[in-house]
């Protein structure tokens, strides 16, 4: 029998997902239809149990209901309360609903397919929203000598920050405080959306650094020709959506699809787009 998932979103029409998993599925042969659902604004919880009763498995979550499906879980994994959010929906055989959040991980896999080593590097995190609490967990598990988070409103970073102290060395604050060399420096706000730049120092990084937007697009944002003009090597976050789609595939299949022919496919679809 066919298994059935979806990404939850509102708009979702946009979303890769789909094509994502049905490449996955293809790899090894799987059964399995995955759509795109617009959920209503007011009830995630009633459309992910529709979804159920018409023999969904799991579901991936996009914006604006990660916290709506933190919300309605059953169990959480550790990340997922720490991020306060939820991205991939599990309907275990007891018809408990399971709750992960696999952005954090998906970026770290990503970095690590670039060859950035995360173990003693000095990483700064702009933005302060939940795109970065998503992926502060993660990053901490690898051990780095720092973890900086800026924020254009500072008391955030610091909140931030404060909720991640118990994992190891995080500091939040304003832009102003920020203080290079990084080796990593991840862009997690939404400014590029808007084409601006946060206000950064010139000597931001370190010699080899990385420059990572978790964003996309067919050109590469401001964020990252800003870090190309100040020496460092810019990667945007396509790779890290191919990644966390590949870890919410495990949870579903138990199966690791194999993500590099996955991310040329869309890479060059993006291209042309
Ligand atoms: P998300 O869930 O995508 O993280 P969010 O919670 O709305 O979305 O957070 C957006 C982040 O981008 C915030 O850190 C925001 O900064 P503030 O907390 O000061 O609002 C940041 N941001 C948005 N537009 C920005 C801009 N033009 N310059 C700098 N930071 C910006």
């Amino acid at each position: 029998m066919t298994d059935r998932y979806c990404v939850f979103g509102h708009p979702v029409g946009h979303s890769k997902s789909p094509v994502i998993h049905a490449a996955f599925a293809d790899q090894g042969g799987d059964d399995i239809e995955y759509v795109a659902i617009e959920a209503p604004l007011d009830d995630f919880a009633g459309a992910w149990r529709r979804f159920v009763a018409e023999g969904g498995r799991g579901a991936n979550v996009t914006v604006p209901f990660k916290e709506a499906a933190f919300r309605l879980c059953d169990t959480l994994s550790e990340r997922a309360r720490r991020a306060g959010a939820v991205n991939t929906l599990v309907l275990g055989g007891n018809g408990l609903t399971y709750g992960d959040t696999t952005d954090g991980i998906g970026l770290v896999h990503d970095l690590k397919r670039h060859g950035v080593e995360l173990a003693r590097a000095r990483i700064l995190v702009l933005g302060a929203g939940g795109a970065v609490r998503g992926v502060l967990e993660p990053l901490l598990a690898e051990e780095p000598a720092s973890l900086r988070v800026a924020n254009r409103t500072a008391a955030k970073a610091e909140a931030l920050a404060a909720d991640f102290r118990d994992l190891g060395e995080i500091a939040g604050g304003g832009f102003d405080a920020v203080a290079g060399p990084f080796d990593l420096v991840i862009n997690g706000t939404s400014a590029s959306l808007a084409g601006d730049l946060p206000p950064l120092p010139d000597d931001l990084f370190a010699p080899g650094a990385t420059a990572y937007d978790m964003m996309y697009g067919a050109e590469p944002t401001v964020f990252l020709r800003w870090a190309a003009e100040h020496g460092a090597r810019g990667v945007d976050g396509l790779g890290m959506l191919v990644e966390q789609a590949a870890e919410s595939f495990f949870q579903w299949r138990g199966r690791r699809p194999d993500t590099a022919p996955v991310l040329e496919r869309l890479r060059q679809a993006l291209s042309v787009s």
